[in-house]
């Protein structure tokens, strides 16, 4: 029989006075690592505030079963006196949730398979996300993901935001997307990095330089996860889903200059989706406070990513993205540019800005030059 799966909750955001739509359990055990959940109050049943107050003094946390965190999550979604920060909190601590099933599952089976219900909650994940977005624009919702404090590390964190931004960026690029298109785009986005699985957490987490050695494990992610996706029996979606993920899977380091890695694929080479999620990938390194570097405006961050195209991105696709974020960019130093090898993928303490000379300023010194010598 399959182990029932919970997740916790904040006591504080029940709602008292009217039953409850989910029952509520408390972990009773007091051997770490050996869990023993017990039901202390059954849905349907009414639940008043006296009895929520006492379940906020008294238990650290409480639980409910995975198989009732859509109805939780209709409830919570549903609430008018909730602030769109803190809904888009829970929503990225759900996703992040489902993120360290998948990131975490080899430990519990055998060998480094994928394995279907991995992918079956990552895709419940996404289909939350896409009915929670609605019609938020990546203007808001950059607003609000920035207002959202995480604990994660890095790669959830990152890979959540990424998810969020390629659903809108693919529905403003084709508003008549359909449903499994944005479920494609935003597993792509949430999995991008799945082959970071195979690599030590102490590469993964440090956000200052990587060795030669460190960065060579690093590169390997697109093909790592590739393999791990590629192998899945995943029966939640279709197979023509699972050649799109894997695709981004393993191109979104690709550069439209033929720079990136693994295989150096130039322009139409690269998928469409690949393509997008590296925008969004870029846009989510630069613009996220993670108490790594200072995050840029997103007026900055158009300008700097504007530096990139043709080498790392894609420009017609960026041009769409630039109105999708916001319309005409005017703010910003257009003389910082990130190089063709910057990864958004890792965290970092400084963003490796180099200098970006204008062609007029070398054609005027040049000009000096030849003056000089003339005189
Ligand atoms: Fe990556
Ligand atoms: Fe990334």
């Amino acid at each position: 029989m399959r182990k029932k799966r919970y997740f916790s909750i904040s006591a504080d955001l029940l709602q008292g006075g009217k039953p409850s739509a989910i029952d509520l359990y408390v972990n009773s055990s007091t051997v770490q690592g050996r869990d023993e959940f017990v039901k202390i109050h059954h849905r349907f049943k009414e639940l008043s505030q006296i009895e929520i107050n006492t379940y906020v003094l008294k238990y650290h946390q409480l639980y409910v079963l995975e198989s009732q965190r859509k109805l939780y999550l209709r409830e919570v979604f549903g609430r008018e006196d909730l602030k769109d920060a803190k809904k888009t909190e829970i929503m990225k601590n759900v996703a992040i949730d489902h993120l360290k099933l998948i990131f975490n599952s080899q430990n519990e089976k055998e060998g480094e398979n994928l394995f279907e219900n991995d992918v079956m909650s990552c895709r419940d994940s996404v289909l939350e996300m896409i009915e929670f977005i609605e019609n938020k624009s990546l203007r808001q919702m950059q607003k609000v993901l920035g207002e959202v404090y995480t604990h994660d590390s890095y790669t959830y964190d990152h890979s959540v935001n990424v998810a969020f931004y390629s659903i809108i960026f693919l529905k403003f690029y084709r508003p008549h997307s359909s449903k499994e298109e944005l479920l494609t785009i935003g597993l792509s986005g949430l999995l991008h990095d799945l082959g970071k699985r195979k690599i030590s957490t102490t590469i993964l987490n440090n956000p200052g330089q990587l060795s030669d050695e460190q960065f060579n494990q690093i590169k390997k992610h697109p093909e790592y996860g590739e393999q791990l996706m590629g192998a899945c029996s995943c029966s939640g979606i279709s197979s023509k889903m699972q050649r799109a993920i894997t695709k981004v899977i393993l191109e979104h380091h690709e550069n439209v200059n033929g720079t990136g890695y693994p295989s150096g694929l130039k322009g139409d080479e690269i998928s469409l989706y690949s393509k997008m999620v590296a925008i969004t990938d870029f846009f989510d390194a630069i613009t996220s406070y993670r108490s790594y570097h200072e995050p840029l405006s997103y007026e900055s961050a158009l300008v700097l990513m504007e530096n990139s195209v043709g080498k790392k991105i894609d420009k017609k696709l960026f041009d769409n993205f630039k109105d999708c974020v916001g319309g005409v960019i005017t703010k910003g130093n257009t003389f910082l540019e990130l190089p063709d090898d910057f990864d958004p993928c890792q965290p970092t303490n400084v963003l490796p800005f180099k200098k970006r000379e204008p062609k007029y300023i070398k054609k005027d010194i040049n000009q000096n030059r030849k003056v000089k010598k003339a005189a």
